[in-house]
């Protein structure tokens, strides 16, 4: 029910932003772009996103004003221009604020080239960015980082290096955006965009929302989330699951807040995420022999250890993880269809895993073809709540680490994949494990379950009983 919801959600609330008061860097106010100073008529918040076709690339940006936009992009090795007319969308919020959102998608890219392009129009152009269309073979270097605001976002001065250096050749965010993007009536959106736009115009910027994008206060569906981005189009036009290839990687970004707000936006978008991704797995199984690698993301975590380990146990995480009512849970999809890895943020640290296994770290080399999925929560890039602290360690914890840092993935080849997470405080790695794959290798046939305890919404405190036992469920 609604009331039960919001119960719910009011625990979340106080558990995620018990706000410190936290010091910002210098390198941090020095790298903030002071939104009042964007131009009413120009172009600005530019990032690109890939499409399900390895020969195209989708630009979104906004203005303020009502004016006509296009994009204009060259090969960098020629001076032949293409220009696409934008798509221009008047979005609306519900709290009475207006951006103009526009975007187009190049196409008849050449995988591993470099283009440049501008936005805007005639006279009133952005600045040239440039990026590397994804090339069609490795090495890759691949940015995954979460729990990301401009107040407090600690990893941006860091990022913006990274961004100036071209380290990366495809960015995965796994939600929780700026706190909030529809803050101050979406300004706080508009100073992390425009902060980050160096980052974001110059490699693909692929997202799922988190709780912060919900919108729940007014009711509106994640509308300043929709309305922000163009992810690859699975037929449902609002950004929250889709899928593409990356060379030896099919990527599977997903929605736990479909879950999370049930109560609020219905059960329908589970149920539709689900049928789309019973497919889209058993169609990657199909090519497997020529795309090894199955790496999932979404924004809350199966497992975590947290201090607030209410969270890491309570309902949230059981109703993603294993479903609730008829809604099915992602956790045995994954393990039936052999989903490698999967990214997760929500708790604002770094917590690696061992493989999902019944014997979880028992022999030498837990991550040579790996026996379960392997987790990773990577929320520590930095926002209001300050640093994040952990209980003791649950059955799976490999590494946890608290430093506002970012996560990084290098896949050299089809066989192998080296995780790194970077501490941005330090400016150095602090974790890192290889994980690899023979080509013919699969999970065990089915990995042993334990039992699921069903555990009522209101009852945070389900998960300390022992299992087996039986819980009253209450409507
Ligand atoms: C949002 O805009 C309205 C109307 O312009 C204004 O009254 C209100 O103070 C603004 N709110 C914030 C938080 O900036
Ligand atoms: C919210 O949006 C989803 C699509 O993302 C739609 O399926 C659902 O019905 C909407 N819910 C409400 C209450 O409007
Ligand atoms: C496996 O985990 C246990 C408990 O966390 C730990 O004591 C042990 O050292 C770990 N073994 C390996 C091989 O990492
Ligand atoms: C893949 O990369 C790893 C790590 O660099 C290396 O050890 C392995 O030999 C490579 N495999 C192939 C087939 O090149
Ligand atoms: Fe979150």
């Amino acid at each position: 029910s609604l009331a039960m919801g919001k119960l719910l959600l009011l625990v979340t609330v106080a558990l995620h932003c018990t706000a410190t008061v936290v010091s910002l860097s210098p390198a941090l106010q020095a790298a903030l772009v002071d939104t009042s100073k964007l131009a009413a008529g120009m172009p600005q918040q530019v990032h690109l996103a890939v499409t399900k076709k390895n020969t195209e690339m989708s630009a979104t940006w906004i203005t303020f004003e009502d004016v006509p936009q296009q994009l204009e992009f060259r090969k960098v090795s020629t001076s032949k221009l293409w220009t696409i007319k934008a798509d221009t969308t008047k979005f609306v919020n519900p709290s009475n604020w207006v951006r103009y959102v526009h975007r187009v998608t190049m196409t008849g890219l050449n995988p591993g080239d470099k283009y440049a392009y501008q936005v805007g129009r005639p006279g009133y152009l952005s600045k040239e960015f440039v990026f590397k269309q994804l090339p069609l073979q490795p090495p890759y270097n691949i940015l995954v980082f979460g729990d990301l605001g401009v107040y407090n976002g600690e990893s941006i001065p860091s990022l913006l290096v990274d961004a100036a250096q071209r380290k990366y050749d495809l960015l995965i965010n796994v939600g929780d955006m700026a706190y909030d993007l529809f803050s101050n009536n979406g300004t706080v959106g508009d100073q992390y965009f425009a902060t980050l736009e160096p980052l974001f115009a110059t490699v693909p910027y692929m997202v799922v929302a988190g709780n912060h994008e919900a919108e729940e206060a007014y009711n509106a569906n994640y509308t300043t989330y929709v309305n922000s981005f163009t992810m690859p189009d699975e037929g449902y036009g609002d950004n929250q699951f889709y899928s593409f290839d990356v060379g030896p990687i099919h990527f599977v970004a997903l929605s736990s807040e479909y879950y999370g707000f049930y109560y609020l936006y219905g059960m329908e978008p589970v149920f539709n995420q689900y049928e789309w991704l019973k497919k889209d797995l058993a169609e990657a199984n199909k090519n497997r022999a020529a795309r090894p690698w199955i790496v999932s993301y979404f924004h809350r975590p199966f497992y975590c250890s947290n201090e607030n380990s209410e969270e890491c146990n309570a309902f949230e995480n059981r109703l993603v993880r294993d479903g609730w009512l008829n809604m099915p849970g992602l956790e045995p999809i994954m393990i039936e269809q052999g989903v490698d890895i999967a990214f997760w943020g929500h708790e604002h640290s770094y917590e690696r895993f061992y493989p999902r296994t019944p014997t979880y770290n028992e022999t030498d080399q837990p991550y040579a073809n790996p026996g379960g999925p392997i987790y990773v929560i990577s929320g520590s890039a930095g926002c209001h709540s300050g640093y994040a602290y952990f209980a003791d360690p649950v059955e799976y914890s490999a590494s946890r680490i608290n430093d506002y840092g970012y996560s990084r993935m290098f896949v050299p080849n089809s066989t192998h994949i080296l995780f790194e997470q970077f501490s941005a405080e330090k400016q150095i790695v602090v974790d890192s494990v290889w994980i690899s794959k023979d080509g013919n290798h699969k999970f065990a046939p089915k990995l042993q379950e334990e039992q699921v305890v069903i555990c009522h919404p209101k009852d945070m405190h389900c998960h300390r009983a022992q299992a087996g036992e039986k819980y009253e469920v209450v409507h």
